[in-house]
């Protein structure tokens, strides 16, 4: 099936809908996408017929049990895990670091080193900062290139040494839009025998992941960033899965993913998860498997996504008193469609409210990347605007968001 804005659209009640008598332009896609009905559908449904615990020998039980195993299936699908055993749910990407960094932690001591870096979100920076502090190991943070934004890879490869136990990176910056070499990072670290912990949060909705091709030992992310509901999703490495020991309830099951799930949870999350997968695989030929599907339909948003960056940055290019934190290449191999500003006579938080008093949906801050603000000294000044688009955006929006800017920033 072809990728048609309109196509996309039609999928969204959300975007249909007017404010004030105004449409509304959510360009807030790295804060939380919008839903399909069908995802909307699908955990209606489950609440309605089957809300229910797993185990139980009656149907609504039996059904929750199936729909546990099938959400496993389509994320691992949606990441390619060696098989669903290695994929496990939590609330948010942020209680599954915090958990999991405690098992992963077990066993560090004094003298053992540990990488975060200066791009991340603080959900992969605090974890283990937190986890070292408890343990005496050593924190080093990777710097970025301020020039445009971006790990500095080079920097963070020379801190692996024989002492390192773990790199804890983004695969990309939900501020600056920047992909990272994750591939070339785990290779420098395995051959360390460090782990790899990757935040795939902001990369997920725009690039599909491949923990195989990777290698990494860990990757998280969170499907209210990719169409889903709130649910948080850990990949496991099949080497960690048995060897890693959970801090767990003792009744609580000791196999397989589940060792590291803790206490009930949201199954109508999961169902909407299932269905998410469906709704991104939506766009690949009917006689693929899910994996190549969701293939498929990659290739056609990042298409989509390229000619959105290229319209944005050359609308940009024409705007004056305004700054670009990160690349300036559209090209969707470099870069996801968000983009960082600020502007010489207005606050980031002025633009935003101005631009939410038409509908334009933007965030400022600095999206728990502290990090980042810190090292380019906007954290004072209040961040950055963060305008993020998703394959549901519209080259429209970006004339529609550019129009309103020139109107705010006019002398
Ligand atoms: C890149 C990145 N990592 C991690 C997180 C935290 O995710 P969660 O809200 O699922 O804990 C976010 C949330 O904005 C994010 O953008």
């Amino acid at each position: 099936m072809n990728f048609t804005p309109n196509l996309v659209r039609s999928q969204f009640s959300a975007l249909q809908q007017t404010h004030n008598d105004l449409p509304v332009t959510f360009l807030d896609g790295p804060g939380g996408s919008q839903v399909p009905q069908s995802v909307l559908e699908a955990m209606n449904a489950y609440l309605g017929f089957y809300n229910s615990n797993l185990g139980g020998h009656y149907f609504s039980s039996q059904k929750t049990t199936g729909l546990m195993k099938q959400a496993r299936e389509h994320a691992a699908a949606l990441v390619n895990a060696e098989s669903s055993d290695n994929i496990v749910f939590g609330a948010n990407m942020t209680s599954l670091t915090f958990q999991l960094s405690r098992s992963i932690s077990r066993g560090w001591q004094q003298g053992d080193e540990v990488i975060v870096t200066s791009l991340d979100h603080y959900s992969n920076v605090s974890s283990w900062q937190q986890a070292a502090e408890d343990k005496g190991a050593l924190v080093h943070q990777a710097r970025i290139n301020e020039r445009d934004c971006t790990l500095d890879v080079e920097h963070l490869l020379s801190l692996i040494n024989s002492n390192t136990k773990l790199v804890a990176l983004t695969y990309a910056s939900n501020t600056t839009g920047s992909i990272v070499d994750v591939k070339r990072v785990v290779d420098a670290a395995h051959a360390v025998g460090a782990m790899v912990y990757v935040d795939a949060v902001h990369y997920a909705p725009h690039h599909l992941v491949d923990v195989q091709g990777l290698g990494c030992d860990f990757l998280a992310c969170s499907a209210y960033k990719f169409f889903g509901p709130h649910v948080g999703i850990a990949y496991i490495a099949p080497k960690w899965l048995h060897t890693l020991q959970p801090y767990k309830v003792e009744p609580a099951t000791n196999e397989g993913p589940g060792r590291f799930e803790t206490g009930t949870q949201s199954f109508e999350g999961l169902a909407g998860v299932i269905a998410a997968v469906k709704y991104l695989a939506q766009w690949g030929r009917d006689q693929d498997s899910l994996r190549q599907k969701l293939v498929e339909s990659y290739k056609q948003f990042n298409q989509h996504e390229s000619a959105i960056s290229e319209r944005f940055l050359s609308h940009l290019a024409d705007l004056e008193g305004v700054a670009l934190w990160g690349r300036t290449e559209a090209d969707s191999e470099l870069r996801t469609p968000t983009f960082a500003l600020t502007f010489d006579n207005h606050t980031p938080e002025e633009i935003a409210r101005k631009l939410g008093e038409r509908n334009i949906c933007v965030w400022n801050g600095h999206f728990y990347a502290l990090g980042l603000v810190r090292q380019l000294d906007l954290e004072k000044s209040g961040g950055v605007v963060r305008i993020g688009f998703m394959h549901y955006n519209t080259l429209e929006e970006v004339d529609l968001l550019f129009d309103e800017l020139k109107r705010i920033i006019k002398p």
